[in-house]
């Protein structure tokens, strides 16, 4: 089974509602039984918390449900299980990078490297800003879920 980790720092925010969009996208594209989708975190902060209040509201108005989700912590030993992994930033990737045996895993990506369109890269922590926020994190989660299926798509199935 083809696999995927996204990830953030806290992993209670934006790595967990890309995690509940992409599953979305998957199931209504028939793709389950094919594709797995995780996520983690950086730091060990909210390990077994759900995701905030604010990303559960945002991701619930949009018809996805992110209430089973727990946060857990990225490690090293998730380079052997993962065919795409994700960051949300770059602080985020140069932290993975340090936990894999070479730094230069060519699996390990930006996940807004899978929306060329958008006008950035990195997707920024809403933790500490409105609600607003987790709308615009929502919008570009939304853009790079269809890009990464569409890679997968391409080179994997
Ligand atoms: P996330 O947001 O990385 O999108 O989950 C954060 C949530 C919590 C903290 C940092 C970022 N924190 O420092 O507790």
């Amino acid at each position: 089974m083809l696999g995927g980790i996204i990830v953030c720092l806290g992993n209670i925010c934006r790595s967990p509602s890309a995690e509940g969009g992409f599953r979305c996208l998957v199931r209504s594209e028939g793709l389950a039984d094919l594709i797995t989708t995780d996520s983690a975190g950086i730091g060990a902060w909210h390990i077994g918390d759900p995701p905030d209040d604010r990303a559960q509201a945002a991701a619930l108005r949009r018809g996805v449900n992110l209430s089973d989700l727990r946060a857990r912590q990225f490690k090293a030993a998730d380079f052997e299980r993962f065919d795409y992994i994700l960051a949300m930033d770059e602080a985020n990737r140069r932290d993975m990078a340090h936990l894999s045996r070479s730094g230069l895993d060519d699996r390990l990506k930006l996940f807004l490297d899978f929306a060329p369109q958008l006008d950035r890269r990195e997707v920024p922590d809403p933790y500490y800003g409105g609600d607003s926020g987790f709308d615009e994190v929502l919008n570009m989660i939304e853009a790079a879920s269809h890009g990464l299926l569409d890679d997968i798509r391409r080179n994997h199935l």
